[in-house]
């Protein structure tokens, strides 16, 4: 198995790097040029491509003979960072490649998620940063996420509660919709979150899906086992 890892540098893709390697699958980092020595711990055992992630050029290499790839969609900056990385990723990856996204629990599928007040509240702040600072662009990610939806290649988006660091627990528990109770602890811990975009390479089962996902041992996925 060859994975590419676009975003390999931050916290979430270097945690991915490590569960790929405990695979034993070959690994291709993408981060960016400033950020390639965050994977020095990595660098006798994957190969890394500086680069932006929207570059098309940088990502059509990196993806090349991969037969999956993980990708960390973020909102940053005002130059669709998000949507031309994405794009770049389904133009590229080899059509039979599964293709694992991350994104939060603020984009939605079928729009049948039910979102609590403080969600709703921490978006329309986040939206508003994103008009006055031009750091974010939330819709970005939005119109990243739109057409991968639209898309015929084997995706998954995976959508994260709020994360934590801390040691892994298990493969995180999922639902289609936001809302429902198995969720409603809303946290996951960051390498767990890491573990269920690697795992999900070998899920067909979550393809053209996006599972909102929590952590296994919140107090509401207990209750969820317990009843079940
Ligand atoms: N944080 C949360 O609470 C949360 C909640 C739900 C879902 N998520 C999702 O989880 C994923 C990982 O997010 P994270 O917050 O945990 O962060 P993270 O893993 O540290 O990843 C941040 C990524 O953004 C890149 N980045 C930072 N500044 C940038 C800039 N100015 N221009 C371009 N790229 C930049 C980083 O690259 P460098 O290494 O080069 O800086 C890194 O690849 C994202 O898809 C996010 O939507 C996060």
């Amino acid at each position: 198995m060859k994975v590419c890892i676009v975003g390999a540098s931050g916290k979430l893709g270097q945690y991915m790097v490590q569960h790929a390697l405990d695979r034993s699958y070959e690994v291709v980092g993408v981060c960016r040029e400033r950020s390639v020595s965050k994977l020095d711990a990595f660098k006798e055992h994957i190969t890394i491509m500086p680069g932006a992630t929207n570059d098309r050029a940088v990502i059509k290499q990196a993806v090349a003979g991969c037969d999956g790839v993980l990708t960390v969609l973020v909102p940053w900056g005002v130059h669709q960072y998000s949507s031309g990385t994405a794009q770049a990723v389904l133009d590229y990856a080899n059509p039979n490649a599964r293709l694992i996204f991350s994104c939060g629990w603020h984009i939605t599928y079928d729009g049948q998620d039910v979102y609590p007040p403080s969600l709703k509240r921490e978006e329309t702040i986040a939206r508003w940063v994103s008009r006055l600072t031009h750091i974010i662009d939330i819709d970005d990610q939005v119109e990243a996420c739109r057409r991968i939806f639209a898309s015929n290649t084997r995706w998954t988006i995976v959508r994260g509660s709020d994360l934590e660091e801390g040691e892994g627990q298990g493969l995180p528990v999922w639902s289609r919709h936001v809302g429902d109770p198995i969720l409603a602890s809303n946290i996951t811990r960051r390498v767990d979150y890491a573990l269920f975009m690697v795992e999900a390479l070998k899920n067909d089962a979550l393809i053209q899906e996006a599972p909102a996902i929590a952590g296994c041992r919140t107090p509401a996925a207990l209750a969820h086992a317990v009843a079940n």
